[in-house]
């Protein structure tokens, strides 16, 4: 699978905004921080597609880009992480949940884990949600240029165990790293094998 052209299309909290459901769609999501809007940038190898910071809470809505103006790429924003008060934050929740359980278009949602971290609480319940809804999704693990190679698989086999103590198979596990353009070949060959 090759991104030939990539470009942001809209940007709302409002569902019924979102472009027509009638390409097909992959969704980012993850703990705010983890490098969602990052690795969508790398996956279309341009610096400001998606807007990145290094202070959690940055991408607020649900942003489509067209990719080959044959599909799109979706940016998430984080969830865990509290900007305003609890009523605005489950105001914010709200609308995430409806995108993922209602958008037909939706063929995998990509949720990131931060390779560094065993496993969130958060995460975990949030997989788990994924699981009762029967929502197709699979794991990326980013920021692994920040470990060894040797840490990364520590960390890789402990979450997998962590899994297994919930699931009966695993999902499909892929690796990413925005800073030293690692894993944008496997990402897009599995997004390129849904789309066939
Ligand atoms: P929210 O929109 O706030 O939910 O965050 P996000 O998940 O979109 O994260 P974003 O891409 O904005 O990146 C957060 C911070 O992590 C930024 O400072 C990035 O530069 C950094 N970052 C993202 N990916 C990587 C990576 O692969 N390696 C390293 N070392 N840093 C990364
Ligand atoms: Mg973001």
């Amino acid at each position: 699978m090759k991104i030939k052209t990539a470009r942001f299309i809209i940007s709302n909290t409002d569902l019924e905004k979102c472009p027509p459901p009638v390409l097909p769609e992959f969704a980012f999501i993850g703990r705010s921080n983890v490098g969602k809007s990052s690795l969508i940038n790398m996956l279309t190898d341009q610096n400001k597609l998606a807007k990145i910071s290094a202070r959690p809470g940055k991408t607020q809505c649900i942003n489509h880009f067209l990719i080959n103006e044959k599909w799109y790429l979706v940016d998430l924003p984080g969830y865990g992480y509290a900007r305003n008060s609890k009523e605005d934050r489950d105001k914010f929740e709200s609308f995430i949940s409806e995108y993922i359980l209602t958008r037909e278009s939706l063929k995998c949602l990509f949720v990131l884990i931060d390779s560094r971290l065993k496993m969130q609480k958060i995460d975990k319940e949030f997989i788990s949600w994924l699981g009762t809804s029967q929502i197709p999704f699979a794991l990326i693990f980013t920021k692994t240029d920040k470990l060894n190679k040797k840490q990364l698989k520590e960390n890789i086999a402990l979450y997998k165990e962590e899994l297994l103590k919930t699931w009966d198979e695993l999902p499909q596990i892929l690796y990413s790293s925005s800073l030293a353009k690692l894993g944008r070949e496997d990402i897009l060959s599995y997004i390129g094998d849904i789309l066939q």
